[in-house]
C-alpha cells in the first residue's frame, strides 16, 4: 500500500519534468535554427558552434583576444557572424562596410552598453537619435576643435606628462621593472582631463578623489550588468553620483559666470557659453544638462587615451629610428632659452613640428585604442550583397578594417605623405556624425606625450614572454607595459 502510493506520487512529477525538458530542448533547437537561418541569409561565415541561449558570450568573456582574432580570420575582409545570448551579431572587417555602418544613421545606430545609462545617465551624448540631443551636440562639439582650447590644453598636457615621467624615472630600476606604467598613465590622464574640462573650479582635494572615482566608473563599464551595492556596476554608479554632485555645483557656477560674460576658464565654461548663445531650447538648456556633459567628456577622455599612450611608449621603444627623428626635430626647432614644458607646446601650437604631428597620427592609425564599435540595425538593410535583418548587432571592426587599408599597418611617419591625417579612411575615431569629437585633443596629447618621453628619457622594455600580446580591457593594451626609463639629462 505504502509502495503503491509512492509510485503514484512520482509518476506525475516525472512526467512534468519530462515535459519541461522537452520544451527546453525544443526552445534550444529553435534558437539554434533561427540563428542558422539568419546567418545564411546574411551570407556570413560563422564559428562551427554557438551555444543555445548563451551564444558565444562565454567564449568572448573567457578569452576576448582569441575570440575576436578568430572572427577576423573567418572573414579577413568581409563579414562574419556570431551570437550574443540569443541575438545574431556580425563582425565587419571590410572597411567599406564598416564605414557604411558609421555613416548610415538611418539603418544603424550605436549600440549602447547596458551599463551605460546607469553610469552616465539616461540623457547621454552618445544617444544621438533624439532630435534635442543632436541639436545640443551641434552647439557644443565645436568647442573641442577650437584652436584656443587646444592650445591651452597643450600646455596642461606637457606639464602633466612631464611630471608623471619624472616620477616614474625617479623610481629605482628594480622598482620600475615591477610597476606597469599603465596605472601611472591612467591616473595622469584622469587628472589631465579634469584640468582641461573643469579647470579651476575644483576645490582642494577634489581632483584626487574624482580621479580615483573615474577609474571606478570605468570598471563599472566592463563589469557584469548586475546592479547591487557591492558589484562593480553598483560601485561605479555610486562613484558617478559622487562626481555628479560636484559637477552640479560647478555647472551652476559656469552658468552664472558665462551669463555675466566673464572669461571662460575651461572647456565646460565654453560649452555652457555656446549653449547659452545658441539659445538651446530642449536638452542642454539647464546647468544640470551641462553637468552631464562634463561627466561624459571627463569619462570619454580616459580609457582610450590611456591605451594610446601605452602604445606610444611601446612604439618609441620598438622604433628607435622614429624616436631619433622626433628628437632631431625637437632639437632643431625648440627654443632652448625657455623651459622645455614651455617651448614644446609653443612650437607644437605654432605648427612647427610636422614630423612629430605625423608620428602621432600614424601611431593612432597603427595601434588604434578602440578595437570595434557596436551598432544595432534599426531596419532590414544591406551591406553589399549581405542582407542584414533588423535587430542584428553589427560590430564595425577597427582592427579588422585597418588590416585592409594599405599603409595603416605600418609605423613609418612621413609628414609629406600622410596616410589619413583627418582619420576618415582609417576608422580609429569612428566615422560619420558620431566621429569622436575629442580626436584633435587626443592626437595632440599623443604627440606631446611622445615628444616629452623621447626628449627626456631613454626607455628599455622589460621583455616577458607574451608581454607584447594585445589584450582587451576593453580598449587595447600590450599585455604589460614594464619599462626602465632613464633621464637623458642625467646620462649626459
Ligand atoms: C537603409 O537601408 C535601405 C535598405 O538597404 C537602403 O535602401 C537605404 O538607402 C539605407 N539608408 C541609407 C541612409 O543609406
Amino acid at each position: 500500500m505504502a509502495a503503491a502510493s509512492t509510485a503514484a506520487a512520482v509518476t506525475p512529477a516525472r512526467s512534468i519534468f519530462r515535459k519541461v525538458a522537452v520544451v527546453i530542448i525544443l526552445l534550444m533547437a529553435l534558437d539554434m535554427i533561427r540563428y542558422h537561418f539568419k546567418r545564411m541569409k546574411m551570407k556570413a561565415r560563422a564559428r562551427w558552434f554557438s551555444l543555445p541561449f548563451l551564444g558565444d558570450f562565454p567564449t568572448i568573456v573567457a578569452d576576448p583576444t582569441k575570440f575576436w582574432d578568430n572572427l577576423i580570420a573567418l572573414a579577413p575582409n568581409g563579414i562574419s557572424a556570431f551570437k550574443i545570448l540569443t541575438q545574431a551579431a556580425i563582425f565587419v572587417t571590410n572597411p567599406k562596410f564598416a564605414k557604411q555602418i558609421f555613416d548610415d544613421q538611418e539603418n544603424f545606430t550605436l549600440f549602447v552598453h547596458p551599463n551605460s545609462p546607469k553610469l552616465l545617465g539616461e540623457d547621454n551624448l552618445v544617444y544621438m537619435s533624439r532630435e534635442d540631443l543632436v541639436r545640443w551636440r551641434r552647439a557644443m562639439v565645436p568647442n573641442l576643435k577650437k584652436a584656443e582650447v587646444l592650445h591651452a590644453a597643450a600646455y596642461t598636457a606637457v606639464n602633466s606628462c612631464s611630471n608623471m615621467l619624472r616620477k616614474i624615472a625617479a623610481r629605482s630600476p628594480a622598482e620600475q621593472a615591477e610597476n606597469d606604467v599603465r596605472y601611472d598613465i591612467r591616473l595622469m590622464n584622469a587628472h589631465l582631463s579634469l584640468k582641461v574640462f573643469l579647470g579651476g573650479y575644483l576645490q582642494k582635494g577634489e581632483a584626487e578623489w574624482i580621479a580615483d572615482d573615474l577609474i571606478v566608473v570605468t570598471n563599472g563599464f566592463i563589469a557584469a550588468p548586475v546592479d547591487l551595492p557591492f558589484t562593480d556596476l553598483g560601485k561605479g554608479k555610486a562613484a558617478s553620483q559622487r562626481i555628479m554632485k560636484v559637477l552640479h555645483r560647478i555647472s551652476d557656477e559656469c552658468f552664472r559666470r558665462m551669463k555675466n560674460n566673464e572669461e571662460p576658464l575651461c572647456v565646460l565654461d565654453r560649452i555652457t557659453d555656446s549653449c547659452i548663445k545658441a539659445g538651446i531650447k530642449g536638452y542642454g538648456r539647464t546647468p544640470a544638462d551641462i553637468a552631464h556633459a562634463g561627466l561624459d567628456f571627463c569619462f570619454a577622455a580616459q580609457d582610450a587615451t590611456t591605451s594610446a599612450l601605452c602604445w606610444c611608449i611601446h612604439s618609441m621603444e620598438k622604433h628607435p629610428e622614429v624616436a631619433d627623428k622626433i628628437r632631431e626635430e625637437l632639437d632643431r626647432v625648440l627654443d632652448k632659452d625657455v623651459d622645455f614644458t614651455e617651448a614644446l607646446p609653443r612650437a607644437y601650437n605654432a605648427n612647427k613640428l610636422p614630423y612629430l604631428r605625423a608620428a602621432a597620427i600614424n601611431q593612432l592609425q597603427y595601434r588604434p585604442p578602440v578595437p570595434m564599435v557596436p551598432h544595432i540595425a534599426r531596419h532590414d538593410t544591406e551591406l553589399g550583397d549581405h542582407k542584414i535583418e533588423k535587430g542584428t548587432i553589427a560590430f564595425a571592426s577597427v582592427m579588422g578594417s585597418k588590416a585592409n587599408i594599405e599603409g595603416a599597418d605600418r609605423f613609418e611617419p612621413d609628414p609629406d605623405n600622410m596616410l589619413d591625417p583627418a582619420f576618415k579612411k582609417v576608422l580609429c575615431f569612428g566615422g560619420g556624425p558620431h566621429m569622436c569629437p575629442g580626436r584633435f585633443y587626443a592626437s595632440n596629447t599623443v604627440a606631446l606625450f611622445m615628444a616629452t618621453l623621447v626628449h627626456g628619457y631613454d626607455v628599455d622594455r622589460i621583455r616577458k614572454p607574451g608581454g607584447e600580446d594585445i589584450i582587451y580591457l576593453p580598449t587595447l593594451y600590450p599585455r604589460d607595459s614594464l619599462y626602465v626609463m632613464k633621464s637623458r639629462a642625467e646620462a649626459a
